[in-house]
């Protein structure tokens, strides 16, 4: 037999299986869709909520802040910007004041924002959601309202820039948002108890959310 025709056999041996091959695939096309359609149809939804549930987390990626704007109280003249900006062991405090009489300030959260009242007396007690006794800021057991003193200059302005490890900006029981800053118009002695002996409330300002960048 000569090499080319015992090719052609071959390849016609060959042939007939393939068309079985693809004509049984051919023949029944919803049969095969149907399984797929059904795979779609449970993990759909299941994909889908697993990528709102990341977007979800991975959404606040730019650090949580806050800040307080400071108004005088009757008879005062100071007023500034506290503001609060989450980093990765607390929330660093950074405030800027104005017309204070030089020397130290007692400087606190207090429970509420509400500095509605002539003397803010309407913004409570420091806050104070852990029950400990008042203190210094670096103390472990503290308020967890107690910034400790402000120290103005000669001209009446002060700086302040400090990282809390006891506040928090989040949606938690140590949470400053919603309360607000006090400062006072004599040093804070940083153990009387319950405020420091720090006299009165000479400036107010509510602790809001600011834009994160
Ligand atoms: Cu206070
Ligand atoms: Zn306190």
């Amino acid at each position: 037999m000569p090499d080319h025709l015992s090719y052609e056999r071959e390849f016609d041996e060959i042939r007939p299986q393939q068309y079985g091959w693809n004509n049984s695939v051919r023949r029944s096309p919803c049969m095969n869709l149907f399984p797929i359609s059904l795979i779609t149809l449970i993990f759909l939804p299941l994909t889908s909520s697993i990528a709102l549930a990341q977007a979800t987390v991975e959404k606040p990626s730019a650090p949580l802040k806050a800040i307080a704007v400071v108004h005088p109280t009757e008879g005062s003249k100071v007023s500034g910007t506290v503001t609060f900006t989450e980093v990765a062991d607390g929330v660093q405090v950074h405030a800027e004041l104005t017309g204070l009489t030089p020397g130290k300030h007692g400087f606190h959260v207090h429970e509420f924002g509400d500095c509605s009242a002539a003397d803010a007396s309407s913004a409570g007690a420091h806050f104070n959601p852990t029950n400990q006794p008042h203190a210094a800021p670096d103390a472990t057991a503290r308020h967890v309202g107690d910034m400790g003193n402000i120290e103005a200059d000669t001209s009446g302005a002060a700086k302040l820039d400090y990282l809390d490890h006891h506040m928090s900006l989040a949606n938690d029981d140590r949470s400053i948002l919603g309360r607000s800053v006090v400062v006072h118009a004599k040093a804070d002695d940083l153990k009387s108890q319950p405020a420091g002996d720090s006299g009165a409330r000479v400036a107010c300002g509510v602790i809001g959310r600011a834009k994160s960048q």
